[in-house]
């Protein structure tokens, strides 16, 4: 992988794993499988870690959950709630044990006690009580700012509004969940009530908890396992198996299945006993979270930026089951992707009825993956093949395998359209591309509709009111055809016109006057989410943001592009130059606004696009890129990476010719040395926090 490959890899994931962050998180709305998020973030890291010189301000690696929604007050955790790493195999979890053996020098065959407990799949919340009373309970939002849930949470009978004992300050970290029976019943009475169905019980988890309206969490039946702390005025116990004791103690639910293991080989059987008990624990686990049992060594371990040293999640495998394909058929997305779906004959798998899977792109299904080399042996896919499904999360479930054993005489290889089947025109494959795509543009109906989606999305236009289904239906009977016609529709379609919104199905004269208003207050709007809502290939909303701040205004965008055109320009050299940015993007950026560029125009002639603001410039640290080594005695590593990060700099890992300054704590080795090599300035904490004005 050339480095600019990987940067344009690591702009691409950062942009999905921020998207499926925000999608799981705040919205409880997963748009991928656990499985492939976990997937994705494994590439992320592995391929910073071979470019750490190419590690993003915004990567993926450096996020916990995401940002808190409106509508709920903010809480700032006392202590970063933090996530998990994973391990997916018993190897990984040999690997965490022996790294943590060799990070505090201890021998092979010295004693080394973990906790092994359920990963609940439910969402975390902090409860924050001062001498024995509930101050507040929050969501972990990107891990240190959540929303204040304090009302919902004190309608959960698990949590105790005050305690007998305890702390002065004790802050109770844990599980909010739902169990299989609660889930099923909420969902029966919300279908009687035509109300919202929810996907899983961890969905209707964060859907009851996170309302506005807390006597609608009143009467949702959740549940709540303590099984960890932040803040705390003094220490609970020596160990974490004593210090779950003594939140048992003070009142909480701590999981039952929590046991103390003293190898691998205890950790590894505890996994396997709670997985073979998974069916029937009455709610959702998704794996067993190791977690080291001294206090102490668990201090002298620390934290990682979003996670713990001494702790590790072992997921569980996705589950899995065989049914028949039916059918084959293709879809057609926003940028013209031809994605294949597989009718399948319905199975249930996990718990859930699958009837569709993905399966990617046309080397998928004949055997080979996005990089040309060989999967499934090289056995294709076809209609009537018998396939093994799975799913690790809710949502759209994959295709593991084909049993060539069981494949009909009729069955016949897979031929993928060379033209689209939406409008007929033809299907292209770009060298390097995995993905086959219609030409057709906005001719193409499929394109047109999927991209007045994307236009009107949450993270777009998000104009209340006009969502997909509106937009679809609109669509469909020709009041809109391209974004710019959304902002005609009351000239069309309001008072006094022969043919009025209120009177079409559905719609009245409120909802018709409303959402005419909320159009109206989207023809102001920010640069980024303006070229975000173009719907631009491998333009997401981080780069969408990126180049709002780097360019500042629309027009000085648009001049940018076109001049852009020429390779050899100064234009274009600046378009590269921005962080996150490399040849794949640029062309596509380049190549998107001129194909259509009228149509784009237009639009923007009919908006007003507010100038984005400009980055935190005036910090001495701004746009510089910074390596921490060494120990840090005033703040975290998290705390002063999140603080130069928002500051403007660029937190890399190890030191190159491209580091500006390197901040060395005590123990500072290699890093210090390569930066003297280098010519690297070199401060350290007390100069650092100087710098940027703490002390
Ligand atoms: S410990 C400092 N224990 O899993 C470590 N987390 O993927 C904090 N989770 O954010 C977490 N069950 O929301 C811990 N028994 C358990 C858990 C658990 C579920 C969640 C938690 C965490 C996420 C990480």
């Amino acid at each position: 992988m050339t480095s600019e490959q990987a940067e344009g890899e690591l702009a691409r994931l950062a942009d999905i794993l921020n998207r499926a962050n925000i999608a799981y998180h705040r919205d409880d709305a997963p748009i991928m499988p656990d499985a492939d998020f976990d997937a994705l973030r494994l590439r992320n890291a592995q391929i910073e870690a071979r470019f750490p010189d190419l590690v993003r301000p915004d990567s993926p690696a450096a996020r916990v959950g995401a940002a808190p929604a409106a509508g709920f007050g903010k809480i700032q955790h006392a202590r970063r709630m933090l996530s998990l790493a994973n391990a997916f195999s018993n190897g990984d979890v040999e690997d965490f044990v022996d790294g943590i053996r060799r990070f505090l020098g201890l021998a092979a065959d010295s004693p080394l006690a973990f906790t092994a407990e359920p990963k609940i799949d439910g969402l975390s919340l902090s409860l924050r009580y001062e001498k024995g009373a509930l101050v507040y309970a929050a969501t972990r939002g990107d891990g240190a700012t959540g929303e204040d849930v304090t009302a919902n949470a004190r309608t959960i009978d698990d949590i105790p509004s005050t305690l007998r004992d305890g702390p002065d300050i004790l802050e109770i970290r844990g599980e909010v969940y739902m169990t299989h029976q609660d889930f099923a019943a909420l969902n029966s009475r919300q279908a009687d009530a035509g109300g919202k169905v929810f996907a899983n019980p961890r969905n209707a988890a964060a859907g009851s908890l996170r309302q506005l309206d807390a006597s609608i969490t009143r009467s949702r039946p959740l549940r709540f396992f303590a099984y960890s702390w932040g803040d705390v005025s003094e220490p609970l116990a020596d160990t974490q198996m004593a210090a779950i004791a003594r939140l048992a103690q003070l009142g909480f639910c701590t999981n039952p299945q929590t046991h103390l293991c003293q190898s691998v080989q205890d950790m590894i059987a505890v996994y396997s006993a709670i997985e073979a008990q998974r069916a029937s624990l009455g709610y959702d686990i998704d794996g067993i979270v190791y977690k080291l049992n001294d206090l102490a060594l668990q201090d002298r371990m620390g934290l990682r930026s979003t996670t713990p040293r001494w702790a590790i999640a072992h997921k569980f495998a996705a589950e899995r089951a065989w049914t028949q394909l039916e059918a084959i058929e293709i879809q057609v997305g926003r940028t013209g992707a031809l994605s294949p779906v597989a009718r399948l004959v319905p199975v249930t798998v996990g718990g859930v009825v699958v009837s569709n899977a993905t399966l990617h792109n046309e080397d998928y299904i004949m055997g080979r993956d996005s990089r040309g080399m060989v999967i499934r042996d090289g056995r294709d896919i076809r209609a009537g093949d018998w396939v093994e499904v799975y799913r690790a999360g809710d949502v759209i479930p994959k295709i593991r395998d084909v049993d060539p054993g069981r494949r009909p005489d009729t069955a016949v290889p897979y031929e993928f359209p060379q033209t689209c089947p939406e409008c007929g025109s033809p299907a292209l494959r770009e060298p390097g591309d995995s993905v086959r795509r219609c030409t057709g543009g906005m001719v193409c109906p499929a394109q047109a509709v999927e991209r007045l989606k994307h236009f009107v999305s949450r993270a777009a236009f998000d104009i209340e009111g006009l969502g997909a289904k509106q937009v679809e239906s609109f669509w469909r009977d020709g009041w809109i055809a391209t974004p710019k016609d959304i902002f005609t529709l009351k000239d069309r379609f309001g008072p006094g016109q022969p043919r009025q919104l209120k009177n079409r199905e559905g719609w009245g004269e409120k909802s018709a006057t409303n959402l005419f208003a909320a159009i109206d207050e989207k023809r102001t709007i920010p640069l980024g989410r303006f070229i975000f809502s173009l719907g631009i290939r491998h333009v997401g909303e981080a780069t969408a943001n990126m180049l709002a701040s780097h360019y500042g205004t629309w027009e000085a965008l648009r001049t940018a592009l076109q001049d852009a055109k020429d390779p050899e320009s100064a234009a274009r050299l600046d378009l590269l130059s921005i962080d996150g940015v490399g040849g794949v993007l640029a062309d596509s950026l380049i190549s998107g606004f001129a194909a259509e560029s009228d149509e784009i125009d237009a639009l923007a002639r009919a908006l007003t696009i507010t100038p984005a603001q400009a980055r935190a410039s005036d910090s001495p640290v701004a746009g510089k890129t910074l390596v921490f080594t060494g120990t840090l005695e005033k703040m975290t590593r998290a705390e002063a990476k999140a603080r130069a990060e928002s500051l403007g700099a660029k937190v890399a890992g190890s030191v190159s010719a491209k580091t500006d300054l390197l901040i060395a704590g005590p123990g500072a080795g290699s890093k210090a040395r390569k930066a003297a090599d280098l010519g690297v300035e070199v401060i350290d904490e007390d100069g650092w926090l100087a710098m940027i004005g703490a002390l």
